[in-house]
């Protein structure tokens, strides 16, 4: 038996768009941060999974068995390419609500590979691929703090891998609250929503020009610990985002109404000194980054301003460490 944990992980500047959609390659390098659940969170904020031999391949996904899909059947043939295991049971919890936002794919895909490794011998970037197969974002939480993953420009994908560019230990006052608006499932997956942006969005071509900019500078401000710069970076690419969702034809929206008072309540404080900053993914959930100092008030303005937000709704995090 094979255990392994995976944290989720919430991009800084976001992947969006696949030059391959079969082997989710995408049109743009993204840069992440690992996040580690304070212990006391009611939620926890990552995938267990345990794996086993058994005499076919098997998905029990918070207890309920089911055949592996396409994903994780690529997944699986990818890792069984590089050294044969036998099939196996996979069980699998998330330790929070699945496909609300929250990345539950990454941390799943990234739990699958990690539990894996203990099977058969696999260096980081073949972790990195297999990962990626099953979700684009899972190769981001294999690893530690920030993480980069590069596009890469190969047809095989051999060169979009992922890895950890600044440890934890670098921000330790670095905080993310993460509040659950929402925990319906989205109307549009990440998947059919990048192919939409790809083919119909005006805007996104100059979005993927600018993109490396974006990394550099917000690298630049993670490296000087500059938290008004890096709120600033990491507030305009979220908009950006769901700005080329808008501009896709049907549009697709991810944030709710709860969703844009968040944005409005952290304007409305950041007027004299910028002092929080949001990140959506594809999902109404808000990721709120702020400085340890900050965070007791932070959580008073949203309780207090967002209706129906409650205590247990608020997941505090860290910058942490990967699957492991
Ligand atoms: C908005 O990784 O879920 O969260 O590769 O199809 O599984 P697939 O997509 P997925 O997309 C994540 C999109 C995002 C931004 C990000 O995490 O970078």
């Amino acid at each position: 038996m094979y255990e392994a944990e995976a944290p989720v992980n919430i991009a800084l500047v976001k992947y969006w768009g696949k030059r391959d959609v079969s082997l989710n390659l995408p049109t743009n390098s993204s840069l992440s941060v690992t996040l580690e659940t304070c212990t006391s969170s009611d939620l926890q904020l990552v995938t267990r999974t345990i794996v086993e031999p058994h005499h076919e391949d098997s998905v029990i996904l918070n207890g309920v068995e089911s055949a592996p899909n396409e994903r994780i059947k690529r997944c699986l043939k990818y890792l069984r390419s590089i050294a044969d295991f036998p099939c196996v049971k996979v069980r699998t919890e998330n330790m929070f609500p699945t496909a609300a936002g929250l990345a539950s794919s990454a941390s799943g895909y990234a739990a699958l590979v990690t539990a894996i490794s203990g099977m058969i011998p696999l260096d980081a970037n073949q972790k990195s691929i297999a990962a990626r197969l099953g979700s684009g974002s899972a190769c981001r939480s294999l690893f530690d703090g920030f993480v980069l993953w590069e596009s890469g420009i190969q047809t095989d994908g051999s060169d979009s891998i992922s890895k950890s560019i600044i440890a934890p230990g670098h921000w330790p006052e670095l905080c993310c609250l993460v509040l659950i608006l929402s925990a319906a499932e989205k109307a549009v997956s990440s998947a059919a929503g990048m192919e939409r942006t790809v083919h119909t969005s005006e805007l996104f071509p100059s979005r993927l020009e600018k993109v490396p900019d974006h990394i550099a500078h917000l690298l630049r401000a993670i490296e000087q610990r500059d938290f008004s710069k890096f709120a600033e970076l990491v507030m305009r690419d979220s908009n950006q985002f769901h700005a080329v969702c808008m501009d896709s034809y049907p549009p697709v929206f991810y944030l709710n109404e709860a969703s844009r008072t968040v944005i409005h309540l952290v304007h409305g404080y950041n007027r004299e000194n910028v002092r929080l900053a949001y990140t959506f993914d594809a999902g109404p959930n808000a990721f709120i980054f702020c400085l340890e100092a900050e965070l007791q008030s932070a959580k008073e303005l949203f309780l207090s301003q967002i209706p129906g937000l409650a205590t247990s709704n608020i997941v505090e995090c860290r910058v942490g460490r990967g699957a492991h």
